[in-house]
């Protein structure tokens, strides 16, 4: 059997549910409703790459990244240095796609490949192992047919799959639907698929993480409890079910 290279997401129990890491070069699609924890978890997988020596960027296009750092820096694991020195580089997609001149509301299908170039570009330079795209649901709203999304994605995974890079995308649903996308072209495109979601219990909403594909890996399906700490960040833990 040949041996996949893996890429540890430093998040314990996620890559012990992923048998080792999510294998490398993979595009991984990160679901959940606002709040539910994938800018965060994101956010670590690249600080605990960097940590390692393995540089990331994070391409944001919902939130300025003043906002992004601020909310970040609320964290322990997040550490300014690492984006001070370039480990971990953070660029808005809305002020690249201003500096191209392009309509930061709506791309064409020019606009949409002089992006594509450029942020393969930046990987590229930037030598990359770790890549961020929050969300890839903003960014699709800009795209202006299911052919343009899905030409998008095929094009920005399989180019970073070259450069053994792993990709993770954010998805952005409405609360309490279980669906992995709002255009429903994302989840085919990508090698696996993450689901943050939650559970009522008592009246309490308790987070969930459930890894649903992941191609390439003998991982787990079952649903975990997912905690948010200052502390610890995102940590997993079993899903104790109750006996009601
Ligand atoms: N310092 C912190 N300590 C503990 N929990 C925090 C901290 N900062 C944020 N959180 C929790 O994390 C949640 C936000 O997580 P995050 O921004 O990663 O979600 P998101 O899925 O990216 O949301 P959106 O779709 O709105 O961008 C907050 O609603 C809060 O419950
Ligand atoms: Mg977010």
């Amino acid at each position: 059997m040949v041996e996949r290279d893996l890429c540890q997401t430093g998040i314990e129990e996620l890559d012990i549910q992923l048998g080792g890491g999510i294998p490398t070069g993979s595009t991984v699609l990160m679901v959940g409703s606002s709040g539910s924890g994938k800018t965060t978890m994101c956010m670590q997988f690249l600080i605990n790459g960097a940590k390692k020596g393995e540089r990331g960027v994070f391409f944001t296009i919902t939130e300025p990244l003043f906002k992004l750092t601020k909310n970040m820096e609320g964290f322990d694991f997040y550490d300014k240095e690492l984006i001070e020195s370039g480990m971990v580089n953070l660029i808005d997609l809305r002020i690249i796609s201003e500096r191209l001149g392009l309509d930061t509301e709506k791309y064409t299908v020019e606009d949409a490949s002089a992006l594509l170039d450029i942020l393969r570009d930046i990987a590229d330079e930037l030598n990359v192992k770790r890549l961020v795209m929050d969300s890839i649901t903003a960014l699709c709203y800009r795209l202006q047919s299911k052919e343009m999304i899905r030409d998008f994605i095929f094009k920005l995974g399989s180019s970073l799959a070259a450069m053994k890079c792993t990709t993770l995308l954010t998805s952005e649903i409405p609360p309490r639907v279980f669906q992995y996308s709002q255009y429903g072209i994302e989840e085919f495109i990508s090698d696996g698929i993450m689901f943050l979601g939650d559970i009522e219990r008592k009246g309490d909403l308790i987070r969930t993480f459930q890894l649903i594909k992941m191609r390439g890996a003998n991982h787990s399906r079952a649903k975990s409890a997912m905690s948010i700490s200052s502390k610890n960040g995102i940590e997993l833990a079993p899903l104790l079910r109750s006996r009601e």
